[in-house]
């Protein structure tokens, strides 16, 4: 017999992980658990229970506490008592509370995975080496953004109390995610884990107690999506941060409109995999098996799409097939098993389904003949080829151990398959040409790509997506805003209300030829679609203008313009300072006619009119000199490699402009936003709206190429609102009033994009902390972190 026959013939050997502490525990409480709230556990007479399983046996491991509207109640009251004394530990108080629940999670690893493994079914090879090490890393790196508060966000406050909604497929890991941050920043939190999953977050509630973290600080309560919607609506919770479904991540956008909380979504996707015909096959067949039968699948950043070119299709599907016959499914505590268990038969029945749609749609089916436990929910490694990018498994998250196969043949076309798709979590290139990998990097939507690597996570790194995967980034610098607002804004009042301005049947001075200023779409000037146009009265109602009313369609003609300058966005930072230099130089030579102009409508003395335009310029001035300046960052995870995190564009963002300082407003929010390459659809203040048709003159003769800036004129917030459902607008900014900011937010909700409004606040756009700076640098791009191994 030789080696090969050897290795061939070997059995694996059964390696149990022993339940036997964990079930110590669980007797421990009589298998029976309620909320953990203010530092002490809380079982309310009359509650209700629920069972939770090992989804790999079916057997009860204990009875959860249905959290109702009183815990709910209780533990925000909690939390909001403990948050002053929380904040006044400082930073490095703070730092030292973190640091040791890093050090428990770490003394109590193997007793956190094993519940893990149990509640979960994943394989504890899994929940003890990934998960675990992990949930300590976010405690430790958070430990040090605490320490560092002070020093590196001086005029940052932390939110307050912190509603979060964690899922089941990494509960302790996703626990960490939410919590290490928001403490970190001062805030407190009440943390609901999923339904199906509650063990290792109730267990983490006594390393909080043992490790002496103040009462109220950290509250969980248990239940199912009914608690979690009485978090969500709670009127005394400052933020939501939710993981799960896009389904309940837009229903969370729509209840949390209006409120004034702070949100956060983390949602799912459908993850491409590109693999290239020189990649290093069998490398990326490991990263395959990494990609997706990792968890089962059940992973939000699973790479669940294989693109694969079709020259090699065929030798790499063969592979892949050959290494699924080898992949061990079963029993999770068994260190040798590669697949656990699905979560809930539940789940299992979706993955069903989602597999026939398949089928049915044409796909051709291939599953491996491994052995599968008997009992229990177990799903096999599954393979679609032949998927044609439109069916419904290419489209939808199937969130279980199955993998859809679609060929390309170029590198375009690769990228089309890969961004077609309302998700745009992650992405996985493998390719041996770092110059393909890097060229194509860039292009893919996804808020993660890794390079001849896959489902790379670290703390340092923030993870989030685009499109219908969610806003905000957990982890690194940018994890940390999310739980931060500047210090300025508690003391922003109410803008005041703009009151009607009664029309004088006279003009002003007539005009010599009578002038009705047109939309600006494309880089021209183009009549309005209805037909309408609109008076502009001065301050004290005499007619001074009229501008065109613009409607749907034309905001429809300003988004496709928009589209098609997509140029812009990868045009360099050099470029685009010199262009918004060149539009503060036009503008500076008609200082005085903007100045008569802001004085004509707004009623204000030259001294302050002449003093916002001079404010306009040297704001487009900032950020010419930020163009290329806002850079990214490169990270050393532990791993070897590096992670670029690079700033992008959103893409094409809506802006409504304040009535306040109409050409300061309007000025502010665009020269960000196209610094960083976006395009923008600009609806400038509807009572001021000549400083913004003034404005597209100086435009017109700056070299800035046509559709990057488009206005439109008219009723603002019925065009804002136009611009929020509109499926190709990446993001909206609108500074107008309270219930136009709550129905932007609504409105964004079906397709879960970025909002910042202003909840009719007032923000002094002359002020240089309030009006400008690295705050409307976030809001303008996103963060992709690209993970580049390297060495042989
Ligand atoms: P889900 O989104 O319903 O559950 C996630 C969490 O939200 C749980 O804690 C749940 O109790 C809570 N929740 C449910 N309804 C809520 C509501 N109305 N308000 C507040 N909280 C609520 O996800 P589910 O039903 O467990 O899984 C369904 C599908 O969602 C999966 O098949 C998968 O496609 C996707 N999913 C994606 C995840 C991700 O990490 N992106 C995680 C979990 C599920």
């Amino acid at each position: 017999m030789d080696v090969i026959e050897l290795m061939n013939s070997m059995e694996y050997g059964p390696a149990p992980e022993s339940p036997k502490q964990a079930d110590a525990w669980l007797d421990g409480h009589d298998r029976r658990f309620g909320h953990y709230i203010n530092g002490g556990w809380k079982k309310s007479k009359g509650t209700k229970t629920f069972k939770t399983r090992n989804p790999a046996t079916g057997r009860v491991l204990a009875d959860i506490a249905q959290g109702g509207r009183n815990d709910v109640n209780a533990a925000v009251k909690a939390a909001r008592a403990a948050q002053a004394g929380w904040v006044g530990l400082g930073g490095h108080g703070r730092a030292r509370h973190l640091y040791a629940l890093a050090r428990s999670i770490q003394k109590h690893s193997r007793l956190l995975a094993v519940l893990e493994t149990l509640d979960n079914g994943k394989p504890v090879r899994e929940s003890r080496d990934i998960d675990v090490p992990l949930a300590a890393r976010h405690f430790y790196h958070h430990a040090g953004w605490a320490q560092l508060m002070e020093a590196e966000f001086p005029d940052y406050l932390p939110l307050g109390v912190i509603g979060q909604i964690v899922p089941w497929n990494f509960p302790l890991l996703m626990l960490s995610w939410k919590i290490a941050p928001a403490l970190a920043a001062g805030n407190t939190v009440v943390l609901k884990p999923a339904e199906y999953t509650s063990l290792t977050a109730l267990r983490f509630a006594e390393l909080c107690d043992e490790t002496g973290l103040p009462p109220g600080v950290v509250n969980i309560v248990t239940g199912d999506g009914r608690t979690g919607e009485m978090i969500v609506n709670h009127a005394n919770v400052d933020k939501i941060a939710f993981t799960g479904s896009t389904e309940v991540g837009g229903l969370i956008r729509k209840q949390t409109a209006g409120s004034g909380k702070k949100l956060s979504l983390e949602l799912g996707g459908k993850s491409p995999f590109i693999v290239f015909p020189d990649a290093d096959l069998d490398s990326a067949v490991e990263g395959v098996v990494d990609a997706i039968w990792f968890n089962q699948g059940q992973v939000c950043c699973a790479g669940s799409r294989l693109l694969v070119q079709e020259g090699i299709a065929k030798t790499f599907t063969g592979k892949i097939k050959a290494r699924m016959q080898t992949l061990r499914i079963g029993d999770p505590l068994d260190k040798c098993i590669d697949m656990g268990a699905i979560i809930d038969p539940r789940q299992l029945k979706r993955i069903e389904k989602l597999v026939e749609t398949g089928v049915s749609e044409g796909a051709e089916l291939w599953q491996a003949d491994n052995p599968l436990p008997k009992n229990g929910c177990f799903y096999p490694p599954t393979l679609l080829e032949k998927v044609t990018p439109s069916s419904t498994v290419a489209q939808q998250e199937i969130f279980g151990p199955v993998l859809t196969v679609t060929t390309f043949r170029t590198p375009d076309e690769a990228v089309e398959l890969a961004n077609n798709s309302r998700y745009g979590l992650a992405a996985s290139i493998w390719s041996e040409n770092i110059n393909l990998a890097l060229g194509v990097a860039p292009a893919l939507k996804a808020g993660v790509v890794w390079i001849n690597t896959t489902n790379q996570l670290d703390a340092a790194a923030g993870f989030g997506g685009y499109r219908e995967s969610g806003f905000g980034r957990e982890g690194g610098r940018e994890g940390m805003y999310e739980y931060m607002k500047p210090s300025f804004e508690n003391s922003l009042r109410p803008a005041p209300k703009a009151e009607p301005r009664a029309a004088k049947a006279k003009r002003a001075a007539a005009p010599a030829l009578d002038r009705t200023a047109k939309l600006y779409i494309g880089g021209r000037q183009v009549r309005p679609d209805g037909g309408y146009s609109a008076p502009v009265h001065s301050a004290d109602g005499a007619l001074i203008g009229e501008v065109a009313a613009g409607n749907r369609k034309d905001i429809r003609n300003a988004v496709e313009a928009a589209h098609k300058a997509a140029a812009w966005a990868t045009a360099d930072g050099h470029n685009r300072a010199q262009i918004l230099y060149y539009i503060a130089e036009n503008l500076s030579a008609r200082a005085d006619e903007f100045a008569a102009r802001l004085v004509a409508m707004t009623g204000a003395s030259a001294g302050p009119a002449g003093r916002e335009v001079e404010a306009a310029i040297a704001r487009l001035f900032t950020y010419g000199a930020w163009a290329d300046k806002y850079d990214g960052a490169v990270h050393s995870p532990p791993l070897r490699g590096v992670t670029m995190a690079i700033n992008e564009p959103v893409g094409i963002i809506g802006l409504a402009c304040p009535d306040g300082n109409p050409l300061l407003g309007l000025v502010s929010l665009l020269a960000p936003a196209i610094a960083m390459g976006n395009r923008v659809v600009v609806i400038p203040s509807r009572r001021h709206a000549l400083s913004a048709t003034d404005f597209y003159q100086v435009l017109d003769t700056s070299d800035l190429p046509g559709g990057v800036v488009n206005i439109v004129t008219g009723e603002r917030d019925e065009l804002a609102f136009c611009l929020a459902s509109h499926d190709q607008v990446d993001g909206v900014w609108y500074f107008g009033s309270r219930r136009g900011s709550a129905e932007i937010e609504t409105l964004a909700a079906r397709t879960i994009k970025r909002t910042w409004v202003n909840h009719g606040l007032e923000r002094d756009f002359l002020d240089g902390v309030q009006g400008e700076g690295r705050e409307f640098l976030r809001h303008a791009t996103e963060i992709k972190n690209i993970w580049i191994p390297y060495g042989e």
